[in-house]
């Protein structure tokens, strides 16, 4: 006899009130009335016959498309049948919407969808699709929480695609443990994944996770799924990101950008142009324009810095929103140190625009620039776009994917883009690629010194 911790797994000899492990109370329970299901569920699994590999049909695999090209982009090309896409992201980003999108464009262009939601009444579902525009008599709608009558109902309708929301609030009858624990999701994204292969079709299971990731998360079922995504964004931002993170059928960390707007998310086809707002204009004292990589896909920012004087006896403060901090504490000693100029009795203050985030290296320069142009209250003329990550005595050093970088910049009209000198650097007809050595000699060629 042995017991396990419905909500993280953990295992004792012994009865505990309170878990050790995830520190959740009066989580404990038995675990013998479980091993048999156990070994049921392992020993039918998809069910195919051995046979060598060069004799594998693979009849013919044709993605499906979502209708909504964002998303078939970052799964490589469209829905594959048999597949499970594990959809994360935190409460209120809005999965069920975009979700809710996606089912009614699928069932649009390819048949029945079946959209199960364990948390929400079909009247409220009704309301959103209502709010969403969202109508179509192959998209069926369950609110329900039982896999068995969820798998019932699948049986029923036979859709191309399943989706449930979510997974947390799915209960497999028969399992211990409440809904949303370790064995719970284990065990009903285990019977998804298998009815989902064997009948051909494609599934959603939503997972909510929580800043923290807690540990009954989705994370404890990501290796049983196919691809997993996970939407992200930030409070009062309307931008939101879908971002693969695993993909056994193409790249991963590949990135869609959406907006969020009354009647749904919005796929931004161009996230340079979006980012950019005020693209048209020369930037004032204090932005800089800089190339990030989301996944492999390089997107133009506007990046701010404020550097004002402290006055009186507080401490400076510093502080950044989307960057790294401790790069930009290693960065602004850069500056002391190589250009000689001093920020220890300023406030400074970083932030990327439009809610993004990245820790790339390939920023240093920017942000150098950034801090210089607030502090002298000269602005980065010349359409500039910088790239750079600076090394600890203001060497400028390389960034991957430097072209694809350039040729972003060179697409949305910009003029001059200051690069680290490599052996052989790129070219271009419609922007000046100007390759620098130092920091020093970058804020000479941007006029800050
Ligand atoms: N009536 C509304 N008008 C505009 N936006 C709304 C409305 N209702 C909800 N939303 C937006 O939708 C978000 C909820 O999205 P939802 O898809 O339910 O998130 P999730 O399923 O990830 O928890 C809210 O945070 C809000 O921004
Ligand atoms: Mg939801």
């Amino acid at each position: 006899m042995a017991y396990s911790c419905g909500s993280c797994g953990y295992r004792s000899i012994k009865w505990l009130g309170r878990c050790p492990s995830c520190g959740e109370w009066d989580s404990f329970a038995a675990q013998e009335a479980n091993t048999k299901a156990e070994k049921d569920s392992a020993s039918s699994w998809i069910g195919e016959t051995l046979c060598p590999i060069n004799e594998i049909d693979l009849g013919e695999i044709k993605r499906l498309k979502s209708g909504i090209g964002e998303i078939d982009r970052i799964l490589g090309g469209g829905l594959i049948p048999g597949s499970v896409i594990l959809f994360g992201g935190e409460p209120g980003i809005g999965k069920s919407t975009l979700l809710l999108q996606l089912a009614q464009s699928v069932a649009r262009e390819n048949g029945n969808v079946l959209y199960i939601s364990g948390e929400e009444s079909a009247a409220q579902i009704k309301l959103r699709a209502d709010r969403l525009g969202v109508e179509d008599k192959h998209l069926y709608v369950l609110s329900e929480q039982s896999l068995s009558r969820i798998i019932a109902s699948i049986k029923q309708v036979d859709p191309c695609v399943l989706i449930v929301d979510s997974i947390q609030a799915t209960v497999s009858d028969g399992t211990l443990g409440e809904a949303g624990s370790v064995r719970q999701l284990r065990e009903t994204s285990a019977k998804l994944t298998r009815i989902t292969k064997s009948r051909k079709m494609t599934t959603f299971l939503v997972g909510h996770i929580t800043k923290e990731g807690t540990f009954a998360g989705p994370k404890t079922v990501e290796h049983l799924v196919d691809v997993a995504i996970y939407l992200e964004g930030h409070r009062g931002e309307d931008t939101r990101i879908l971002r693969s993170v695993k993909n056994r059928f193409g790249r991963t960390n590949e990135v869609a950008v959406f907006q969020m707007r009354t009647d749904g998310l919005k796929e931004i086809t161009n996230p340079s142009r979006f980012f950019l707002e005020e693209q048209q204009r020369e930037p004032g004292a204090g932005t800089v324009i800089v190339p990030i990589l989301e996944g492999t896909r390089p997107i133009l920012v506007e990046l701010q810095a404020l550097v004002s004087p402290t006055g009186g006896y507080r401490a400076p403060q510093r502080r950044s929103s989307g960057l790294d901090y401790n790069r930009v504490a290693v960065l602004l000693a850069v500056i002391e140190r190589r250009l000689g100029i001093h920020t220890s009795d300023a406030d400074v203050y970083l932030s990327i625009a439009g809610g993004l985030e990245t820790r790339e290296r390939a920023t240093d320069l920017g942000i150098v620039a950034a801090v210089v142009s607030s502090l002298r209250n000269r602005p980065v003329t010349g359409r500039t776009v910088i790239v750079g990550e600076v090394g600890l005595s203001g060497e400028l050093r390389r960034v991957k994917n430097l072209r694809e970088r350039i040729t972003e910049a060179e697409k949305l009209g910009y003029k001059r883009v200051i690069v680290p000198a490599v052996p052989k650097p790129p070219t271009r007809k419609r922007i000046d690629v100007v390759p620098t050595q130092t920091v020093e000699q970058a804020m000479d060629t941007l006029m800050l010194r």
